[in-house]
C-alpha cells in the first residue's frame, strides 16, 4: 500500500516507518522537521535498504498537501505530526489546538479531495482522566487534564465525525500509553530537542553523569511504593500496532478507538532500580514534591487491541531499558 507517514521523522513515526517498510508498503514522510532531524530518514534509510520520498512541510500548508496527494497518491495516512509537550500545551494552547486539530483537518480536507479513505492517528492516554477505572479500557470517559490532552480528543472527534460524514472512509485511533525505548539496532531512538522531562530521558542522562540526580516527584501516592505507576510500551511495539491497525483499517468504515500499552503497570522506583540493573550505573534519586497534573496510576487494559487487531505487546522491560541505554550510549560516544 502507498502510505503518507505525517511526522515520520520522529521518535514513533521514524520507528514506524521502519515496520511499514519492513511489511512491503511504500511509504513517503511530511515533516517540517520541527522537532527531529532531515537525517532521521537516512537512518531509516540505512536501516531499511531502501529510499523514502520526503516533503518538507507543514501539515497546515494545504497547497504541499495537495501536491503530495496528486504526485504519490496515498491509499491512508499514518499521521503522527502534531505537538505533544503538555506543560508547553498550556502555556500556548492556541499553537497547541492549531497544530494538532487545525492541522488534523486540513489533513482530512487534502484526503478528501484526493480520495484517500484511511487513517490511523496517534491519540494519546492522556484523553483518559484521573478517575478513570484501572485498568483502563476504551470505555472509559474522556477526561483530560491537560490542552495537550484535550487537542487530542477534539482531533480524535474530528475524524470521528469526518469518517461519519464521508462514505468509503474509516480511521483507527491509537491511544499511546508511555512509549519508550529503541530500535535494536541502535540506529534510531528518541531524540528530544531542547531539555527533556520525560521518565527514560531523564533517567537516561542521570545514569550516564550528563545530569547530577533524578528528582522523584512524590512518594505519597495510593501505591504500592508511593511513587506513580506507569504503563510503559516498547516504541517498536508500538510501531506494529500501527501496521496491525492499517490492515484492519483497509475496507472497514468506522472509527475505533484502541490502548496501545502492555497492560503491566511499573513505578518510578521500580524503573530506577531496573536502570541500575541493566546500566550498571549509579541513579542518585531525591524524593521531591509531586508533580502538577501527575495522576498516581495509569494502565491500559489492552484486551479489545489483542482481539480486534491482533495485536500485543511483546517486549519487556528489560528490552525497553536497555535498547534505551544503548541507544542514548552510542549518542555520547
Ligand atoms: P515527535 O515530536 O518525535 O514526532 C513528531 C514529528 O512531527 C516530528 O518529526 C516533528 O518535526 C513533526 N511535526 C510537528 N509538527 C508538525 C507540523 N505542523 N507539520 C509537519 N510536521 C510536524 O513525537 P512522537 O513522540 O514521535 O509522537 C508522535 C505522535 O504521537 C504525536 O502526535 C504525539 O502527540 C503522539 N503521542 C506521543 C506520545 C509519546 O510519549 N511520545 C504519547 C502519546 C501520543
Ligand atoms: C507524560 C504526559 C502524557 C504524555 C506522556 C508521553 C504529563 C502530565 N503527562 O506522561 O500526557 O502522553 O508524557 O509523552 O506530562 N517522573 C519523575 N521524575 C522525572 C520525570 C518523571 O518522577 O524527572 C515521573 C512522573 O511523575 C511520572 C512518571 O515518572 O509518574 C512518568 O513520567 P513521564 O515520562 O513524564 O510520563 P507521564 O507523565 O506519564
Amino acid at each position: 500500500m502507498r502510505v503518507l507517514v505525517t511526522g515520520g521523522a520522529g521518535y514513533i513515526g521514524s520507528h514506524t516507518l521502519v515496520e511499514l517498510l519492513a511489511q512491503g508498503h511504500q511509504v513517503c514522510v511530511l515533516d517540517d522537521f520541527s522537532n527531529s532531524a532531515a537525517d532521521v530518514l537516512n537512518r531509516v534509510e540505512k536501516l531499511a535498504g531502501t529510499q523514502i520520498l520526503s516533503y518538507v512541510g507543514d501539515i497546515r500548508d494545504r497547497p504541499i498537501l495537495d501536491r503530495l496527494m496528486q504526485e504519490f497518491r496515498p491509499e491512508a495516512v499514518v499521521h503522527f505530526a502534531g505537538l505533544k509537550a503538555v506543560g508547553e500545551s498550556s502555556e500556548k494552547p492556541l499553537l497547541y489546538y492549531d497544530v494538532n486539530v487545525g492541522g488534523t483537518c486540513n489533513l482530512l480536507g487534502a484526503m478528501t479531495d484526493a480520495g484517500c479513505n484511511h487513517i490511523i492517528f496517534s491519540s494519546t492516554a492522556a484523553v483518559y482522566g484521573a478517575s478513570s477505572k484501572m485498568p483502563c479500557d476504551e470505555t472509559q470517559p474522556r477526561n483530560p487534564s491537560s490542552v495537550y490532552g484535550r487537542t487530542k480528543l477534539v482531533a480524535e472527534d474530528v475524524i470521528s465525525d469526518w469518517v461519519a460524514s464521508t462514505p468509503g472512509t474509516g480511521a483507527v485511533l491509537l491511544r499511546y500509553f508511555n512509549p519508550v525505548g529503541a530500535h535494536a539496532s541502535g540506529v534510531i531512538g528518541e531524540s528530544p530537542k531542547g531539555v527533556p522531562s520525560n521518565l527514560f530521558p531523564v533517567i537516561a542522562e542521570v545514569a550516564s553523569g550528563r545530569r547530577q540526580q533524578l528528582s522523584i516527584f512524590g512518594d505519597d501516592y495510593d501505591t504500592p511504593d508511593g511513587t506513580c505507576l506507569r504503563d510503559y510500551i516498547h516504541v517498536c511495539d508500538l510501531a506494529q500496532a500501527h501496521v496491525a491497525a492499517l490492515d484492519y483499517a483497509i475496507g472497514r468504515d468506522g472509527a475505533p478507538a484502541f490502548n496501545i500499552g502492555t497492560g503491566q503497570g511499573y513505578s518510578v522506583r521500580e524503573m530506577v532500580d531496573a536502570f541500575v540493573r541493566i546500566s550498571g550505573e549509579d541513579i542518585p534519586s531525591e524524593i521531591v514534591a509531586r508533580r502538577f497534573g501527575d495522576i498516581p496510576k495509569i494502565v491500559a487494559d489492552p484486551t479489545l487491541a489483542a482481539e480486534t487487531l491482533g495485536w500485543k505487546a511483546e517486549r519487556g522491560l528489560d528490552d525497553m531499558i536497555a535498547s534505551t541505554w544503548a541507544w542514548f550510549s552510542s549518542r555520547q560516544s
